[in-house]
């Protein structure tokens, strides 16, 4: 499985580090298999760890130029990262990003291989429209988007699970993520509210591959007890 850590506008730089320390420290303990990602601030981008692969939760589809306040590739490449978060629904909803700008990203950042956690999802209105309206938006969300990408990772994140302490149902998520599973044999991926009172649950669904995690992942100690709820699972 994946399980990945979106640490969003939190920890700084020294946090960051003992956040990594801790989590490698734990993985390397606890014999964990799972694959491990850490997306921490732009200001705390370093180097992979042994059993923590950090990337970045943002970046402009060049390599340099004038993008007042984004990072190219020349800025991650200094500290080797070779994982992305695009189309996260924050940078959609809260940034504004637009179908075209997140296509971009992917086209960019897939043309450099890197490892692309692409992140879909509906909003509530969209979810109360009903199932149908629910894959009709995340199939534009895919729309042009190379589903055969080798280091391509689905992300199934609904708006309204964000953040918010409520999680998708778990007959939700397997009609989902079994529709996105038709179309793409890609490792996918379940975000919104992932804790460990639900992980156990949501992980052991047909068709999770792991989970994209951002409250409870905050905390180094609560991440590594996901991790270790995983790692029980044994599911590969
Ligand atoms: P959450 O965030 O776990 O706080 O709901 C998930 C995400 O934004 O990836």
């Amino acid at each position: 499985m994946i399980i990945a850590a979106n640490l969003k506008t939190n920890h700084t730089r020294a946090g960051v580090k003992n956040y990594l320390d801790a989590t490698s420290d734990f993985i390397d303990k606890s014999g964990a298999r799972d694959r491990v990602f850490v997306f921490p601030p732009a200001t705390a981008l370093c180097e992979s760890r042994s059993a923590v692969v950090v990337g970045a939760q943002n970046a402009y589809p060049a390599e340099s130029g004038s993008f007042t306040g984004e990072i190219g590739s020349q800025q991650l490449d200094e500290f080797g990262i070779r994982a992305l978060l695009i189309g996260h629904s924050e940078r959609r909803h809260i940034l504004g990003e637009g179908l075209d700008l997140v296509k971009r990203k992917f086209d960019y950042f897939a043309g450099l291989d890197y490892e692309i956690f692409f992140c879909v999802g509906e909003p509530p209105e969209i979810k109360e429209a009903g199932f149908d309206a629910v894959m009709t938006y995340i199939e534009r969300q895919l729309d042009g988007i190379d589903l055969s990408y080798d280091r391509l990772i689905l992300a199934y994140e609904p708006v309204w699970a964000i953040g918010t302490g409520k999680t998708a149902a778990s007959e939700d998520i397997l009609a989902v993520h079994g529709a996105i599973r038709r179309v793409c044999d890609k490792p996918l991926l379940y975000g919104g509210s992932v804790k460990t009172e639900n992980a156990g649950e949501i992980l052991s669904l047909e068709n999770v591959d792991g989970a994209l995690v951002g409250t409870t992942s905050w905390v180094s100690e609560r991440f590594c007890a996901l991790l270790e709820i995983a790692n029980k699972l044994k599911k590969d």
